[in-house]
């Protein structure tokens, strides 16, 4: 297939350029930094620059396109959510988003597939309750965000395109993402849960992310949100314990919430509160999770350090 990835220079789509170019698919990577795209990416990806919002030139870059797959937005938790840092979180996916789509309207050969990025923020914070696709939308900042962003690229649907969207959880790997930001006072001897500790962490490996997005893109009757995130959620308390006895380091030093919001504000609620997510989509669908519980997947991660 002839595959386009916005954000392939992501940690989710570093992944699944090496994944895809291994099985011998032609990649080509959209990314505003065309150089450093392609060391990251390696020479069997094609980087093509664009600036994340203008559609004019890229119509033809997605000509004869088979999928593409948009993962594109800057990181969520990267710093306060100011109301200038909301703005740049939402127009980066919802804009890069429009443009991607109004570029396919106006292909003569249009790809089939678009796999958009979103998350499972979209469900907002909930208590113990099992969510699966079918639950209704949640409140706050993140769930307005990907409700914008799901719509936009559920507007690729009018002219006969399969969209899905796939509805993250936190994914783990040992090069991004939030593992190695929680994995630091464990290093020190430090760790410990958020708390209060009964939030629901819905995690998936990284392998199985790449591994969901492949079966989208390769499953035809599939369309419509997919919860990526592993068949067993945990507890924030429970999170820690086992990423303490897969590091060999205690889990003891809990962190008030209270402290996390003072220092980060709102942000925090993306730590102190959570989902209880179910695949149900992705296993209904005939999708093989390779690591179902947690204790394996960190597991695997952790002996890679
Ligand atoms: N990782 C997770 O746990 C997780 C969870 C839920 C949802 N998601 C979503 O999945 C997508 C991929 O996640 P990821 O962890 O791979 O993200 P990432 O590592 O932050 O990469 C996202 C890519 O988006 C591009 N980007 C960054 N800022 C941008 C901006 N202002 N405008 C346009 N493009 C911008 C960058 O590509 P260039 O620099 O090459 O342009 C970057 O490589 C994201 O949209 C994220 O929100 C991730």
């Amino acid at each position: 297939m002839r595959i386009v990835i916005s954000g392939g220079t992501g940690f989710i789509g570093r992944a699944l350029c090496v994944s895809l170019c291994h099985d011998g698919h032609q990649v080509s990577v959209l990314t505003r930094n065309r150089e450093t795209a392609q060391r990251t990416c390696g020479p069997k990806v094609t980087a093509i620059e664009w600036n994340g919002r203008e559609a004019a030139t890229l119509a033809s870059c997605l000509e004869g396109a088979d999928a593409v797959i948009n993962l594109a937005g800057a990181p969520i938790a990267d710093g306060r959510w100011t109301d200038a840092r909301k703005q740049l979180l939402t127009e980066s996916r919802v804009l890069a988003t429009r443009s991607l789509v109004d570029a396919l309207s106006r292909c003569s050969s249009k790809s089939r597939t678009l796999i958009n990025a979103s998350g499972i923020g979209y469900y907002g914070a909930s208590d113990d309750r099992v969510l699966d696709e079918g639950s209704q939308r949640g409140h706050g900042f993140l769930a307005d965000l990907c409700l914008a962003w799901e719509s936009e690229a559920l507007r690729a649907q009018e002219f006969g395109v399969r969209v899905v969207t796939l509805r993250t959880g936190m994914v783990l790997g040992k090069d991004g993402g939030a593992l190695p930001k929680m994995l630091l006072p464990f290093r020190l001897f430090a760790g410990g849960p958020i708390l209060p500790g009964t939030q629901w962490v819905s995690w998936i490996h990284r392998d199985d992310h790449i591994g969901v997005i492949r079966w989208a893109l390769t499953t035809p009757t599939v369309s419509g949100p997919v919860n990526a995130v592993a068949p067993e959620p945990v507890t924030m308390s429970q999170f820690c314990k086992v990423l303490g006895q897969s590091f060999h380091r205690p889990s003891w030093l809990p962190v008030p919430g209270f402290i996390l919001n003072i220092a980060l504000g709102e942000l925090s609620t993306l730590m102190t509160t959570g989902q209880r997510i179910y695949p149900k989509r992705a296993l209904s669908g005939g999708y093989v999770f390779h690591y179902k519980t947690l204790a394996p997947a960190l597991q695997h991660i952790l002996a890679a350090e």
